[in-house]
C-alpha cells in the first residue's frame, strides 16, 4: 500500500480518488484536516476498504511512526502543506511549522522506518515530495521557463517554506540515501479546489453576484495544469522516476490572470447566463496588489516528457470547461465550505450512520 499525506486537500484528494479508481493497491490517507482539508472531497470512497483515513499531523513523529509500522507502505507521497500564498503573507507561522518543521519530522520518521526495512523493500521504497514552481521565483516576460536546474529564488513565506522542504528532501537523499523524488508543479485547477484560490473564487463570487477581485493590473502570468494531469504525472514519477531526481510538471499553458478571469466569465455567461443578460465580466474589480507578487511563472516540463513519457491530456480549454461544469454541478460542496459545515461533515455523517 501507499501512504498519502494531505490527501483530504485539493490535489491530494484528486490523487487519492484517481489512484483508487486505477489501482487495487490500498491508500492510507494521513491528513490533519486543517481548514483546507475536507473529507467531503472523499465522500465517493467512503466505506471503500482500500481507503484508510487517519487524522494526524506530519509533524507528530509518534503518529506518523504508528501509521508506518501498522500499514508498512512501499511509498509515501507528501502533499501535506499550507498552500495559500496570501495566508502565508498574513501569518507565516503555520507555513514554517508544517512545510518546514513538519516536512523535516516526516522525513526523519520515514528514514527510520525505511532503515528497518528488509533489503529488497528498502531498495524499492520511494518518498515522493510534491512541491511547487514558486520555489524558482519570478520570471521576466522573455525569460526561458523554469527547468529542474533553475536557481531557487523563493519570494513569499509560502514559497520559502516549500523551498526549505525541497532542500531537506534533497539532503536526505544525498546524506542518508533515502530514495526521494521531488516534483515542482505549476498552478493546478479543477474539482475540489478551495475557493480562496483564483479560479474557484472567481466562479463562486461570480455566481453570488459579488466582485471578482483581480490583484494589481491582472497581467501576472501563471502556467495552468488540470489537477488530474498533475496526479498522472506524480503516478508516473512514483513508478519510473529516478531516486534523487527532480521533475518539473506543467501544462505548457501560460496565461495572464485577467485572461483567466475573462475565460471563466465567458463560460458562466454560456452555461449559467445572468438573468439580466449582462456578462459576469462586469463584476471584475481591480484591487490592491499582493505584496511581493511574483510576475510570471512558467514550467519547462520537457524532462517529464523525454524521460518519463508524460504529457498533460487536457488543454486549458477542455480543463477549464470541466472545472466550471463541476462547480455548477456541486453547489452543495461550495455552500458547505462557505457555511463552515464541511468541518463537521464527518461527525454528521457518522452520527447518521
Ligand atoms: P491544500 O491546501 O488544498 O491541501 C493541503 C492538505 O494538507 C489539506 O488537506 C490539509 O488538511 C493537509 N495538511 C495541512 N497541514 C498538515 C499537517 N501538518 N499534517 C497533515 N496534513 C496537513 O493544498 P493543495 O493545493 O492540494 O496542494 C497540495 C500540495 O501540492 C502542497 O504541498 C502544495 O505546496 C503543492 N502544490 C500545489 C499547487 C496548486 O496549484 N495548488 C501547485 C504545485 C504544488
Ligand atoms: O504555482 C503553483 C502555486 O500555485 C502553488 O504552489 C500554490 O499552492 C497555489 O496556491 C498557487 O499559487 P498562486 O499564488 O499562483 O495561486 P492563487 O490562486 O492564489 O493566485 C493565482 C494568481 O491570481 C496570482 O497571480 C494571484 C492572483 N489572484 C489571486 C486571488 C486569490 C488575484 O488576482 N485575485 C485573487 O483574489
Amino acid at each position: 500500500m501507499i501512504l498519502v499525506t494531505g490527501g483530504a486537500g485539493f490535489i491530494g484528494a484528486n490523487f487519492v480518488l484517481d489512484w483508487l479508481s486505477l489501482h487495487s493497491e490500498p491508500v492510507v490517507n494521513f491528513d490533519l484536516l486543517t481548514y483546507a482539508g475536507n473529507l467531503e472531497n472523499l465522500a465517493s470512497v467512503e466505506g471503500n476498504p482500500a481507503h484508510i483515513f487517519v487524522q494526524g499531523d506530519i509533524g507528530d513523529t509518534a503518529a506518523v511512526a504508528r501509521v508506518l509500522a501498522t500499514y508498512k507502505p512501499r511509498a509515501v507521497v507528501n502533499f501535506a502543506a499550507e498552500s495559500h500564498v496570501d495566508r502565508s503573507i498574513h501569518g507565516p507561522e503555520d507555513f514554517i511549522q508544517t512545510n518546514i518543521v513538519g516536512a523535516f519530522r516526516l522525513l526523519e520518521t520515514v528514514r527510520s522506518y525505511w532503515g528497518g526495512l528488509p533489503p529488497e523493500d528498502k531498495a524499492k521504497f520511494r518518498f515522493a515530495h510534491v512541491s511547487t514552481d514558486e520555489v524558482y521565483g519570478s520570471l521576466a516576460p522573455t525569460d526561458a521557463a523554469f527547468t529542474e536546474t533553475s536557481r531557487y529564488e523563493p519570494n513569499s513565506p509560502y514559497s520559502a517554506s516549500k523551498a526549505a522542504s525541497d532542500h531537506l528532501v534533497r539532503a536526505y537523499h544525498h546524506t542518508y540515501g533515502l530514495p526521494v523524488l521531488t516534483t515542482n508543479c505549476s498552478n493546478n485547477y479543477g474539482p475540489f479546489h478551495f475557493p480562496e484560490k483564483l479560479i474557484p473564487l472567481m466562479i463562486v463570487n461570480a455566481l453570488a453576484g459579488k466582485p471578482l477581485p483581480v490583484y494589481g493590473d491582472g497581467q501576472q502570468v501563471r502556467d495552468w495544469l488540470y489537477v488530474r494531469d498533475h496526479c498522472s504525472a506524480i503516478r508516473r514519477v512514483l513508478e519510473a522516476g529516478r531516486p534523487g531526481e527532480v521533475y518539473n510538471i506543467g501544462g505548457w499553458n501560460e496565461k495572464p490572470n485577467l485572461d483567466i478571469v475573462h475565460t471563466v466569465c465567458g463560460l458562466l455567461d454560456e452555461m449559467r447566463p445572468r438573468a439580466e443578460g449582462k456578462s459576469y465580466s462586469g463584476q471584475i474589480t481591480f484591487v490592491k496588489d499582493r505584496p511581493g507578487h511574483d510576475r510570471r511563472y512558467a514550467i519547462d516540463a520537457s524532462k517529464m516528457e523525454k524521460e518519463l513519457g508524460w504529457k498533460p491530456t487536457e488543454t486549458f480549454e477542455s480543463g477549464i470547461r470541466k472545472t466550471v461544469e463541476w462547480y455548477l454541478a456541486n453547489p452543495g460542496w461550495v455552500a458547505n465550505i462557505q457555511s463552515g459545515g464541511y468541518r463537521d461533515w464527518v461527525q454528521k455523517q457518522y452520527a447518521a450512520a
